[in-house]
C-alpha cells in the first residue's frame, strides 16, 4: 500500500476536538518558514459530501452499505479530483485531513461489517503520520450535546464502540509503515495543540522547510 507524502489525518469519535484542533494547527503554520498548508475534512464539501451530511442528519435514508459506498466515493473525489490531497501534497503543500479511511472502517464497519468498508477502502493510499484523539465517549457527548441536532452515530454505545474499534485498528496501520500517534483528548487545548505540533513537525516537509528559512 502506497504511502501519500506531506499528508497527515487527525481521527477520533465524535466530539473528541479535532476540528478545534485542525484550526489550531492551521494558525500556527500560517507563520512564515512553513511549507504551504490545506487543512481538509471528510465528508468533503463537494456534492457526495454534501448528500452524505444529509444522510448524517437523517434527512435521507439508505442502506449502510449505500452510505459506505458515499463515503468512498467522495474520498476517491477527495484525494483525486482538481485540486485534492494527491495533487497538492505532489506539488510540496503539507495536507491535514479531519477524518480519512480509518474513520469508514471503524463507523461502517459497525454498520456494514468488517468486509464492505475494507474492500472500498482497500486501494486508497496511506497517510504519512496519523494522529488519534482519544477521549471517554461519556465526555466527548457531553461536549456534543450542546450542538444543534444530533447526527445519526452520535449515541453513546455505538460511540464506545467506535473507541474500541479505533484501538483495535491501529496497529494496523503502524504496521504498513504509518506513523501513528496517540493523544489524550480529555487534556485542555492548548496541550493537545502542543501535542499536535509535536507530531507534525516530525514530518520531513515541516522541517525541511524549516531548515531552509535558517
Ligand atoms: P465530522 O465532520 O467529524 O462530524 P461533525 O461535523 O458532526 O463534527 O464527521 C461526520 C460523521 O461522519 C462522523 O460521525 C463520522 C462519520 N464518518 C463515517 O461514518 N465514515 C467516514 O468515512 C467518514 C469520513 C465520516
Amino acid at each position: 500500500m502506497s504511502i501519500i507524502h506531506n499528508f497527515a489525518v487527525f481521527e477520533g469519535g465524535d466530539g473528541s476536538g479535532t476540528t478545534t484542533q485542525l484550526e489550531l494547527l492551521r494558525k500556527r503554520l500560517a507563520g512564515p518558514g512553513f511549507p504551504p498548508f490545506h487543512a481538509t475534512f471528510e465528508p468533503t464539501g463537494g456534492p457526495i459530501g454534501v448528500l452524505i451530511r444529509k444522510v448524517l442528519k437523517g434527512e435521507i435514508a439508505v442502506r449502510p452499505e449505500t452510505a459506505a459506498r458515499l463515503f468512498a466515493a467522495d474520498r476517491n473525489e477527495h484525494l483525486y479530483g482538481p485540486g485534492g490531497i494527491v495533487e497538492r501534497c505532489g506539488q510540496g503543500e503539507l495536507v491535514v485531513s479531519d477524518r480519512y479511511t480509518p474513520s469508514s472502517l471503524v463507523y461502517q464497519g459497525i454498520t456494514c461489517g468488517d468486509e464492505l468498508p475494507a474492500s472500498l477502502n482497500a486501494s486508497f493510499p496511506l497517510p504519512e503520520l496519523l494522529i488519534f484523539f482519544d477521549l471517554e465517549s461519556k465526555i466527548a457527548l457531553n461536549r456534543i450535546a450542546s450542538r444543534p441536532g444530533r447526527d445519526i452515530y452520535e449515541y453513546a454505545d455505538f460511540q464506545e464502540r467506535v473507541r474500541s474499534r479505533y484501538k483495535a485498528l491501529f496497529p494496523r496501520y503502524k504496521a504498513a509503515g504509518v506513523r501513528v500517534e496517540w493523544l489524550d483528548a480529555s487534556l485542555p487545548p492548548e496541550e493537545i495543540a502542543e501535542q499536535v505540533w509535536r507530531a507534525v513537525r516530525e514530518m520531513p516537509i515541516v522541517e525541511g522547510g524549516r531548515e531552509m528559512t535558517k
